[in-house]
């Protein structure tokens, strides 16, 4: 589906200076494109032989079953192993890992040394709890320190964990908790957001009522408020650590690089979550190289990955690559705006923040408030700048190059997915830039814009966006659903063996990618991830809706928002004070992301005669667009 009316600036150029480029990690992107794609299985295994293994892998790449695609097979590792145990026998131990700052203005500021001993501590704990390799843990909290040390400490003893993000509801932490089947459940009594409590605590009871497999609870104490504590399931995480069993000698479990490392629920084009698995091997070589080329990471920066761990870029971002390159970084638990908008701004100031990466959606959030907020502020210490999870707009790039930047800092804007695990097509600082173009691929990664057999589109021509080889962090299968796995990715370019993004993309006479948005039943709402059956079912589920259809339109502020059209069931009447149940419904029931702007009553819906949904019609009718090609429409 082609999106009307884009017209990208395709020859505003930005280019970086001589010094950026003289000092990048890496200063010739042809030079090392060219020598990746020439042997990619020489090109992972010397990035590969940057970390530490147990034992070395055999094979580079394994891909006799494919798209089942497996690396560095018969390699040992663990990506503890190289987040923290490596860094603690070297000066770096005495390095700040992380400085934390709670929206109330709380500080941590952790040492490597100390973040592996509270990673050992609750390595211990979670041992003490029954939780073995292969067990999944799921991981259910705010922007706390807590929430890096609980996944490591997961990932150091085996056990794949399964965050999920504390802005989603109890039938979303319930249905991701029966997918996994967790037994232990970490959480926290609340978080802290715009100044009010979000009662995580009072989700989780819910959930596990709901999903009655967890057994047990560990809730770490972040805002004090009164909570309901089962006897039995429920355990501060205070008291557990305060235990003898929580000792600081932990041995780090010996993983085969294909043994998983996470699990992580993503949006699909059905209601049911769908659970991404990465592994331990491929996903650490591949994250520490792409941040560390991408984003230019040195010994002295501040590196500030604004997003939550409980998503992707938090995954790769904030936890275990700027770990495993022994960074130093920050994490801000509220909003950006609390209590006033240059909450930000002043973080940037006050830890002389060198590299910030966030999304479009919270550029054009702050943009709104104007320049005397940042301009207050001394931001000379920034020098590269990122943008991830959706496309960045013209205007919000040039905003932030210009007013944040101060036209000096490189925007990095990074096109990847929960699936791929690492940034596919971004810029280096040392290559030329045009506003809200991703550049080019990442050295290793090859790219396509295909027509419907496949075949690549001339420029200028939009397109499905493919990949065309494996790469090291590749999705391996949707937990436990291998067919869906296959359904999803790789079924409609089989012939090719192509991976399918669900992403039009548009290359220019340059070669430069410019990612226009999602083709399928996904949508981005302030860069989050929702699929528009996540909340057609949410609706349905109300009970007075008997069907209905979600589409995004587009947003100045959020990328895009959710209008719903439902069709109400025999005997209930559309009105003011349903349009408000469902919404509070949603917000229940998925979480409070997924609440449509708008919801209209109607008494049937366009679809083909097969029975979809022709979501492309109601869109164009929503933005008062040509209907287009309607000879599938069923009346
Ligand atoms: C979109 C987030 C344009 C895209 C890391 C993709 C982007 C989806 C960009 C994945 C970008 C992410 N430019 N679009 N720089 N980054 N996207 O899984 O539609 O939450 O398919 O991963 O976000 O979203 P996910």
């Amino acid at each position: 589906m082609s999106e009307q009316g884009f017209s990208p600036p395709t020859s505003e150029w930005y280019h970086p200076s001589e010094e950026v480029v003289k000092n990048a990690n890496v200063p010739d992107y042809e030079a090392v494109y060219n020598e990746a794609v020439s042997d990619p299985e020489i090109f992972w295994a010397k990035r590969a032989e940057t970390l530490d293994w147990y034992q070395k892998w055999d094979k580079v790449l394994d891909d006799s079953n494919k798209p089942f695609y497996k690396w560095f097979t018969g390699g040992k590792t663990n990506i503890v192993l190289n987040a923290l145990d490596r860094h603690i026998k070297t000066w770096r131990k005495n390095k700040i890992a992380f400085i934390w700052e709670g929206e109330n203005g709380d500080k941590v500021s952790m040492s490597y040394w100390r973040l592996w001993q509270e990673v050992n501590k609750f390595s211990n704990v979670l041992r003490s709890m029954g939780v073995k390799k292969g067990d999944r843990v799921t991981i259910y909290m705010g922007r706390v320190p807590e929430i890096v040390i609980a996944m490591l400490a997961c990932a150091k003893i085996g056990a794949p964990h399964s965050v999920v993000y504390g802005g989603f509801s109890e039938q979303a932490l319930a249905d991701r908790i029966e997918d996994a089947q967790s037994r232990v459940l970490i959480t926290c009594d609340g978080a802290w957001l715009r100044g009010k409590i979000v009662k995580l605590k009072d989700t989780v009871d819910e959930a596990v009522h709901r999903s009655p497999v967890v057994d047990t609870v560990i809730v770490v104490k972040r805002t004090g408020h009164e909570i309901n504590m089962e006897q039995g399931r429920d355990y501060w995480y205070h008291d557990l650590m305060s235990l003898p069993i929580a000792s600081v000698r932990s041995e780090t479990e010996v993983m085969d690089a294909e043994d998983p490392l996470f699990i992580l629920y993503t949006s699909g084009t059905t209601g049911k979550p769908k659970g991404v698995l990465h592994t331990h091997g491929g996903y650490q070589v591949y994250t520490s190289t792409t941040l560390s080329w991408a984003f230019d990471i040195k010994d002295d920066d501040r590196w500030w990955c604004a997003a939550d761990p409980g998503w992707i870029t938090g995954h790769s971002y904030i936890v275990y690559a700027p770990l495993i390159l022994g960074a130093t970084s920050i994490i801000y638990e509220g909003a950006p705006t609390y209590p006033y908008p240059d909450r930000w701004w002043r973080i940037v100031e006050n830890y002389g923040v060198t590299i910030l990466y966030t999304a479009p959606t919270a550029i054009r959030g702050l943009m709104r408030f104007g320049d005397a907020w940042p301009n207050r502020h001394d931001l000379s210490s920034l020098r590269l700048l990122g943008s991830v999870g959706e496309p960045i707009n013209p205007e919000a790039w040039r905003w932030y190059h210009k007013v944040i930047g101060n036209e000096e800092c490189p925007i990095i804007d990074t096109w990847w997915q929960t699936e791929t695990g690492g940034f596919m097509i971004t810029p280096l600082p040392s290559v030329g830039l045009k506003p809200g173009s991703a550049t080019r691929p990442f050295p290793g990664i090859e790219v396509d814009i295909v027509d419907e057999k496949g075949d690549p589109v001339a420029a200028g021509e939009d397109g499905d966006l493919v990949i065309k080889g494996p790469w090291p962090s590749m999705i391996r299968t949707v937990y436990g659903d291998d067919e869906r796995f296959l359904r999803q990715y790789w079924e409609k370019y089989k012939d090719k063996g192509y991976y399918l993004a669900g992403d039009t993309a548009r290359r220019d006479e340059d070669g430069y990618l410019w990612v226009i948005g999602r083709n399928d039943d996904v949508l981005k709402v302030s860069g989050y991830r929702l699929g528009t059956a996540e909340v057609e079912s949410g609706l349905v589920s109300h009970g007075t809706i008997a069907e209905s259809a979600v589409i995004g339109i587009p947003d100045d502020l959020k990328g895009n928002v959710i209008y719903a059209y439902c069709i109400p069931v025999a005997g209930v009447e559309g009105s003011d004070a349903l349009v408000d149940e469902l919404k509070d419904h949603i917000r229940h029931e998925v979480g409070p992301i997924a609440v449509p702007a708008k919801i209209e009553f109607v008494d049937k819906l366009p679809k083909t005669r097969s029975g979809k949904i022709m979501r492309r019609v109601l869109k164009a009718q929503a933005m008062g667009q040509p209907l287009g090609d309607l000879s599938t429409l069923e009346d």
